[in-house]
């Protein structure tokens, strides 16, 4: 369990936390005389379409696919909160991947980081290349990897870290200035789910696109699919404002406010979120039956460097190895009793999974064995219950566990 001493000084060595943070969460979008009502919250805009005083005047909405009062909040928000001028809400994190990747036209070559989300390999392995784009993968941890895998044709670079699951960490300034000087209008993505706005800002890093599975921690509760995409360059927002309209991948209002409501706790429950992983990580690091924990706020990482100088902190993401074969990883997942065994991640309930069987049973086996999503890797979602009744759950799962060498 973590000492008070390290509890102190949680996130000492990482970035500092970016200014006005939980103000602009607070406060940005939300400005109570946008309304005739000086409402504080922003209501929720159910209205599909807007009275124009002559054809084609309006008071700034038209059509709620367009445009709708409740998702123009959040989007204000998230811009803020992703230092960028711009944000996008979109239906999921996939939707946000397909607009983005609608920027593109046939031809067009996509390199990818070999170890992301499971559907987003999906997405660009199964749909994006059978309609003429140009993907492929590659270790992005290493800059000259991603340097030798950029092509003539390469328009978007597409990086996620820490990776899911194995929580490998990319230098985001490196690649971008790589892959900058290779073609200047070639686009930086980062997939920020795992971080959040307020541990990372992809933008700031020399990334072009920002985006989430808001799905996860920005909304945080496990209550609303969506996705959300931030940039800085007002071609690239005209662009993917036109796509979310044409596209037509839009998030409902009710599902706007919620996010939005969200937000208001994003620090407080990311800071948190880091406080429980750790005290988790330090946990099964000494555990007999664990046989590798891979987080990228232990020492132990071998990126911890590179995440101290990108990051402000770490997100409640674990993965660790029990030792033994299948059986193993089974039994202490059935085993678990706070933790509930489920997919997804980032909301305030502890989460556990087995990614080889769960999330990432559409990437291709081989690619498993290669990137270590073997049959005992564990994913947990740590989330924000008390810091010792996840570690007392932890233990009593690895304890009941199928003994590894019987
Ligand atoms: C890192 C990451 N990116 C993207 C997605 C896709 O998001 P959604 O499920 O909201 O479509 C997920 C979903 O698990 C994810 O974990």
């Amino acid at each position: 369990m973590a000492s008070s001493h390290q509890k102190n000084d949680l996130a000492a060595g990482f970035r500092e936390q970016f200014k006005s943070f939980a103000t602009e969460a607070i406060h940005v979008g939300q400005e109570p005389e946008q309304w005739k009502s000086m409402a504080v919250v922003p209501p929720i805009s159910l209205s599909t379409t807007f009275k124009q005083f002559g054809p084609g005047e309006h008071a700034g909405f038209e059509y709620s696919r367009s445009g709708n009062p409740t998702r123009s909040c959040l989007e204000k928000a998230v811009a803020a909160l992703d230092g960028a001028k711009y944000c996008i809400a979109v239906a999921s994190g996939l939707a946000a991947t397909l607009t983005i990747t609608h920027l593109l036209k046939s031809g067009d070559g996509i390199v990818c980081m070999n170890d992301v989300y499971g559907g987003t390999n999906r997405y660009f392995r199964q749909i994006a290349a059978e309609v003429g784009l140009d993907v492929s993968f590659a270790d992005f941890t290493k800059v000259e990897v991603l340097q030798a895998a950029l092509k003539s044709n390469t328009k978007l670079v597409w990086i996620e870290t820490p990776t899911n699951p194995t929580m490998k960490v990319v230098d985001i300034q490196a690649c971008s200035e790589v892959v900058h000087q290779h073609n200047k209008d070639a686009m930086v993505v980062v997939d920020n789910t795992f971080m959040s706005a307020f541990f990372q800002r992809p933008l700031a890093l020399g990334a072009d696109i920002c985006m989430y599975s808001a799905t996860k921690y920005m909304n945080g509760h496990s209550d609303v699919v969506m996705g959300l995409v931030s940039v800085n360059r007002e071609d690239l927002y005209e662009r993917l404002k036109f796509l979310q309209n044409a596209l037509g991948a839009v998030p409902s209002p009710f599902d706007c406010y919620l996010c939005n409501r969200g937000l208001k706790t994003l620090h407080l429950r990311m800071s948190q979120h880091f406080r429980n992983a750790l005290a988790a990580a330090q946990f099964l690091e000494g555990h007999s039956r664990v046989d590798r924990v891979i987080f990228p706020g232990l020492p132990s990482h071998p990126q911890y460097e590179l995440m101290k100088r990108q990051c402000t902190g770490c997100p409640g993401m674990i993965t660790f190895y029990i030792k033994g074969k299948l059986a193993n990883a089974t039994s202490f997942l059935r085993n678990l009793k706070l933790f509930a065994l489920a997919e997804s991640l980032g909301g305030y309930e502890s989460l556990a999974e087995h990614p080889a069987i769960m999330t990432h049973a559409s990437v291709p086996e081989n690619d498993r064995a290669v990137l270590g999503i073997s049959d005992t890797l564990i994913r947990l979602s740590v989330g924000l219950e008390d810091e010792q009744d996840i570690i007392d759950d932890l233990k009593q799962a690895l304890d009941a566990a199928v003994d590894p060498v019987k």
